[in-house]
């Protein structure tokens, strides 16, 4: 297994019980709009920003930092089978913010007009190898740390979540809770295979932030590395706003 060089942070809107989108896959917005400066600090604190391909056939998000003076991180984009539309809108602004798409070696050498028309747009296509969920995040992690990348914020969706949780990839969690319920819909974590309560996945709560009507709970995850507390301080006062909610907990 491949040395793991970067802090990660997840973080997603869901409600009440637990749901990131509705049966249709619709997520438009779980979070209210006071939150919404915070993701984009969020985004703008990191080197990397990531998403799996179903987010963005789903949502088409632009990934980008809107916040005055905020530096957009490198958006990826994991996608074994090169599905990401020539539309979206990563693709159509990858000329301004930098962009990779990570597709498996066999489909870089079987779509390699599509290639080359992502690369002409500004795109960067990499290969990594395929895994059980899509491409191995070993491989991926790779990518990113012949990058030199060292601070990793991903997004979403579901799948993606699920597996880097599962592949002890994650060493922090920001879970904004919306006041809403869906009932069936995307799962935030799918399956972990855990059986009995004592191999449920602890985290230690950091910090507890309110913003309108949702709340912003930071949570350490064990398997995380000793030194994922390496984070960029973005200046818009949530770095401090953790630190003084992280005593509640002391
Ligand atoms: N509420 C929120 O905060 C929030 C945030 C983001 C998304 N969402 C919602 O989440 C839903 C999309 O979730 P999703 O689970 O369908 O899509 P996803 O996690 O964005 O993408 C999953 C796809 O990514 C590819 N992939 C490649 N490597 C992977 C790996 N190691 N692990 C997992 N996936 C990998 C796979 O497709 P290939 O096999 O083709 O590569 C996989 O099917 C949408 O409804 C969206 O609105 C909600």
């Amino acid at each position: 297994m491949s040395e793991r060089t970067t802090g990660v942070t997840v973080s997603y809107a869901q409600s009440i019980d637990g749901r990131i989108a509705t049966t249709t896959g619709d997520s438009r917005w779980i979070s209210g709009p006071e939150s919404l400066d915070f993701a984009h600090s969020l985004r703008g604190s990191h080197e990397a920003i990531m998403i799996g391909i179903g987010t963005v056939i789903a949502d088409d998000p632009l990934l980008t930092c809107r916040l005055p003076e905020c530096q957009s991180p490198h958006r990826f984009v994991l996608d074994s089978n090169l599905q990401i539309p020539s539309g979206a809108n990563i693709t159509r602004t990858a000329d301004r913010v930098a962009t990779t798409v990570v597709c498996a070696p066999d489909t870089f050498e079987r779509c390699i007009e599509h290639v080359r028309r992502l690369e002409s747009m500004g795109l960067r296509v990499e290969t990594a190898d395929r895994g059980p969920d899509g491409l191995d995040p070993c491989a991926v992690f790779d990518l990113l740390a012949r990058d030199g990348i060292a601070s990793l914020f991903v997004e979403g969706g579901s799948r993606l979540i699920t597996s880097l949780i599962r592949e002890h990839f994650v060493d922090r969690l920001i879970v904004v809770l919306s006041p809403m319920i869906i009932g069936n819909g995307y799962n935030a974590i799918g399956e972990l295979d855990v059986q009995s309560l004592a191999d449920a996945i602890r985290a230690e709560p950091v910090s507890l932030t309110s913003y309108g009507r949702d709340i912003a709970w930071e949570l350490r995850l064990p398997a995380g590395r000793e030194d994922a507390g390496d984070f960029r301080d973005d200046g818009s006062g949530n770095a401090l706003e953790f630190a003084r909610t992280k005593q509640q907990y002391e």
